[in-house]
């Protein structure tokens, strides 16, 4: 299905789609990482789509970071459909507000008309804060909602660098790099063939949750994120991958 693109970017997204074995995939042109306005462009055709497939009732789980920051401000307003309701799909982690999943669902909310709630947990909770904070009911009435999410907007991150953002501890920066960990997305970590390697202890949207989500689209472009785009490419094949040229060209010279 075509979009909004040039034939050019057209052919490219056939010829990405076809070689990550995905559903759907979206380029924007430039170059992510030499062009900061092509964070607002991602943002808007990952914005126009989730729009597109926002229906009556629709459940949307969404993540934190900058990508997916870029998407709350560039989405759509709607006010054809009703009922959606927009959620965290994870808990949340560090210090930006604007980046933080929360912040994000209640900007898309309030642009697709929809409700929307919050998930008050840190990303980075001891293994007893956390079986306590699962039983707080507001808490497990998100997490009812997250589980059945229709539709699931994630950005896709670098192993290294998240491991740095979420400050993690030495020994487990060690084992991510033993076990060749080179992707990051809704808490899990993944090794190049798309193998879970390590799971942040975390609230949300599980691993298995993710295979059966309806759809799923992922939104991360610059070239230092290819690795990590083909590793999560492997995780699910009906998920939309939303990236940026330089990104796409570097993924058809992958091998
Ligand atoms: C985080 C998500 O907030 O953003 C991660 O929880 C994702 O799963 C990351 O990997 C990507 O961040 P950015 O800033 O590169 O879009």
């Amino acid at each position: 299905e075509l979009l909004y693109t040039t034939r050019g970017i057209v052919d490219l997204e056939e010829k990405v789609r076809v070689k990550l074995g995905i559903d759907r995939v979206l380029i924007t042109p430039g170059n992510l990482e030499e062009d900061e306005y092509v964070l607002e462009d991602l943002g808007k055709i990952a914005g126009k789509l989730i729009e597109k497939l926002a229906k009556d009732n629709t459940i949307i789980g969404v993540t934190g970071g900058t990508t997916m920051a870029a998407v709350g401000k560039k989405i759509p307003r709607q006010s054809k459909h009703k009922g959606i309701m927009v959620v965290p799909a994870r808990g949340g982690l560090g210090r930006e507000v604007e980046n933080q999943a929360n912040t994000i669902s209640a900007e898309m909310a309030r642009q697709l008309n929809a409700d929307y709630r919050l998930l008050h947990a840190s990303d980075t909770l001891g293994e007893k804060a956390l079986e306590s904070i699962l039983q707080d009911p507001e808490i497990k009435e998100v997490i009812g909602i997250i589980k059945s999410a229709d539709l699931l907007v994630f950005g896709i991150g670098r192993a290294d660098k998240m491991a740095q953002r979420r400050e993690l501890p030495d020994e487990t920066v060690k084992k991510l790099e033993r076990l060749k960990a080179v992707s990051e997305a809704f808490g899990y970590y993944f090794n190049r063939n798309g193998e879970i390697v390590h799971e942040t202890n975390s609230i949300g949207i599980k691993f298995q949750e993710f295979q059966q989500i309806p759809n799923a689209i992922g939104v991360a472009g610059g070239v230092g994120k290819v690795e990590a785009i083909l590793a999560i490419s492997h995780l699910k094949k009906n998920m939309t991958l939303v990236t940026d040229e330089a990104a796409a060209l570097e993924i058809l010279k992958n091998s």
